[in-house]
């Protein structure tokens, strides 16, 4: 995982550096780190454990003034999270500084080989060995003749060093004796190019670059980039040169900012009405009663040809893969199955050229996610994806898809991309289906409740107060058990996620029913049971599985609908919220989980939006 940014130009980098890598701290925030270049010839390393703040402090006492640098903000793959251990990581004598995401397999060969060259380690990271790699072949490309001026002998000495390396990285590397240029690499961890005027940015992802540019190259694997103030040459390993293919970015710096919101996962729960109005806007063809989806990239042919979808995800994204299998299984009548991406990958699944393969990734970066994309591609198949940050490499890869346009997700537990997934999958069901078997009459009716939507989520959102009651109740709980049956079940994981990944609660997310083959067993007086119980067509089956809780004297907190006093007789807590058709209750259910666990873990001290040892984008596997 980890953030990666650079800058070569006329600004003072620090200031860069540690705002771009506070954007970025959603990658991981074990520790910090910038390299800056320095009048004197020398390169500055700052780094810290601990997040950017600390980082940040350490530079106020020990400025690193320069405008060109390069900075990392880490979770931790080799090593503890330490000063030693945190990047960047000096190769040689100092004359070569690098930061990395990524992770290398080889790493304990290269760094025997490389201790017998003479190179010491100081570090217990896969990064110092290609430190010390790139140092090693740069002196030798010295020794055949190379000058410390020519650009070439830098670029063979990281090409060779890259020759070596098994895994995935994102590089930007700082040559002392070169203090205009960054070298920066990618294979398999993102890296994208801002273009700015007289200056160039690399980073992890474009927000560090919101508000200083817009044009912006993305990196494909294999690619070189050579980075001075007023050039940018990029390279691919097999081809050569290439010729940089500049677009323009359409973030708003609004878009990343807090507002008037505690917390990101805060403000992106509030935006779920307009978010999920995004996930629709132009999608509906209301004289055909179906939905329209401008990126699908395959002919009505071919989609009706599909006799099989397979969606492979992870974490939250998994559990929208679930919904979606119930949904699609319902309207489109197509055999759906939900795979983990790490899983999927290497499984031999039998595949036929009918199976259409859906990634659903809120980053469209998930290395899982992607590789089983990749998995299935290679075996033919047409792979589309689900997916929210335009740009990404799944979303570039996919052979087509549809975007959730949510706007940037910071907070590391998903809210809103969850809800966007599912109403996205909605339009899919909707879409399949009406090439099938589901009438006009019930495509019209599913688009009305569609639409109707965002309304119903702004309603949803008043159960916030009656959440924080439930919240100030429970929150020294140390287990809880989430239970749904039907559309509810993903939703009853999700919550469980959500309170598990925040409040570090130990929670198990069941179908109701499953519940008595084990789950039952934790049930006394301490630990809660979190329902979701709205009406549907299991609801009588769910109010028996409370009763069996309630017997055992385990505490009970529903959701449920509005005046219903069946709940309202069982449960300790009940958290009302709108009634809607059972396939749509996901989206209105899952809110008042996600408040919950927001809620509890705001009692308990924890960093909401950066909970420990997690990162927004999982780019290892
Ligand atoms: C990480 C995040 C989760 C996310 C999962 C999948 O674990 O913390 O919030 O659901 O990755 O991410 P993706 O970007 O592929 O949806």
């Amino acid at each position: 995982m980890c953030g990666i940014v650079g800058y070569v130009g006329h600004r003072e980098v620090t200031d860069f550096l540690v705002e771009g890598l506070h954007r970025l701290e959603y990658r991981g925030y074990d520790s910090a780190g910038v390299a800056v270049m320095q009048p004197d010839g020398l390169i500055a390393v700052r780094k810290k454990a601990g997040r950017v703040e600390a980082l940040a402090g350490a530079l106020e006492s020990q400025p690193a003034g320069g405008s060109v640098g390069i900075g990392h903000t880490r979770w931790a793959t080799h090593g503890p999270a330490n000063d030693i251990n945190a990047h960047p990581h000096v190769g040689g004598q100092g004359e070569v500084v690098l930061v990395h995401n990524g992770v290398i397999e080889n790493y304990s060969q290269l760094r025997a080989q490389l201790q017998g060259l003479g190179y010491v380690f100081k570090s217990a990271t896969d990064t110092e060995v290609v430190a010390h790699l790139v140092a090693h072949h740069l002196e030798e490309q010295v020794k055949l003749g190379g000058t410390i001026d020519d650009n070439k002998t830098y670029l063979r000495a990281v090409e060779a060093s890259l020759r070596k390396l098994k895994g995935t990285y994102g590089l930007a590397i700082l040559f002392r004796e070169r203090p205009d240029m960054i070298i920066a690499a990618r294979n398999g961890s993102p890296l994208v190019v801002g273009v700015g005027d007289n200056e160039h940015y690399i980073a992890s992802d474009p927000s560090p670059l919101v508000g200083y540019t817009d044009q912006v190259v993305f990196l494909a694997d294999h690619e070189i980039a050579v980075l001075t103030a007023d050039r940018l040459d990029l390279r691919h390993r097999d081809t050569g040169r290439l010729s940089p293919s500049v677009q323009t970015l359409n973030q708003v710096s609004t878009e990343i900012e807090k507002g008037d919101f505690e917390h990101y996962m805060l403000k992106e729960i509030f935006e779920q009405p307009q978010t999920i109005e995004n996930a629709m806007r132009g999608r509906f063809d209301e004289d055909e009663a179906t939905a329209k989806f401008g990126g699908l990239n395959l002919t009505p042919q071919q989609l009706r040809r599909i006799d099989r979808i397979v969606l492979t995800a992870c974490g939250t994204s998994w559990h929208a893969a679930l919904v979606g299998e119930y949904l699609i299984e319902e309207f489109a009548r197509v055999p759906v199955e939900v795979e983990y991406a790490s899983e999927l990958r290497y499984r031999n699944p039998p595949l036929s050229d009918r199976t259409a393969v859906f990634a659903i990734t809120q980053s469209g970066e998930t290395a899982d996610t992607l590789a089983a994309m990749r998995e299935c591609k290679r075996k033919g198949l047409p792979s589309l994806a689900i997916c929210n940050t335009v740009g990404s490499t799944i979303a570039r890869e996919a052979d087509g898809g549809v975007y959730l346009h949510a706007g940037p997700e910071i907070g590391v537990a998903s809210t809103k991309a969850f809800t966007s997934q599912v109403t996205v999958l909605a339009l899919l069901a909707l879409y399949f289906g009406r090439m099938r078997h589901l009438s006009f009459q019930a495509g019209k009716r599913l688009i009305g409740h569609l639409k109707a939507m965002p309304e119903v989520v702004s309603r949803t959102l008043e159960c916030h107060e009656s959440v924080k009651e439930v919240a100030q109740r429970y929150h020294e709980a140390t287990n809880f058990l989430y239970l749904g049956r039907l559309y509810n079940f993903p939703v009853a994981l999700e919550g469980a996620l959500k309170l598990k990944e925040i409040s570090y609660i130990h929670a198990e997310g069941y179908p109701a029913a499953e519940m008595k083959h084990g789950p039952i067993a934790l049930i006394d007086e301490h630990t809660p049971s979190v329902f979701v119980v709205p009406r549907s067509g299991v609801y009588d089956k769910v109010i028996s599985n409370m009763e069996e809780i309630r017997a055992r004297k385990g505490p009970i907190i529903a959701i449920a609908c509005e005046e219903d006093d069946n709940v309202a007789a069982l449960a300790d807590h009940v958290i009302t919220v709108p009634s809607v058709d059972d396939y749509l209750q996901p989206i209105v259910t899952s809110i008042p989980l996600q408040l919950l666990a927001y809620e509890i873990a705001l009692l308990r001290g924890c960093n909401v939006d950066r909970p420990r040892n997690l990162a927004k984008s999982v780019t290892v596997e």
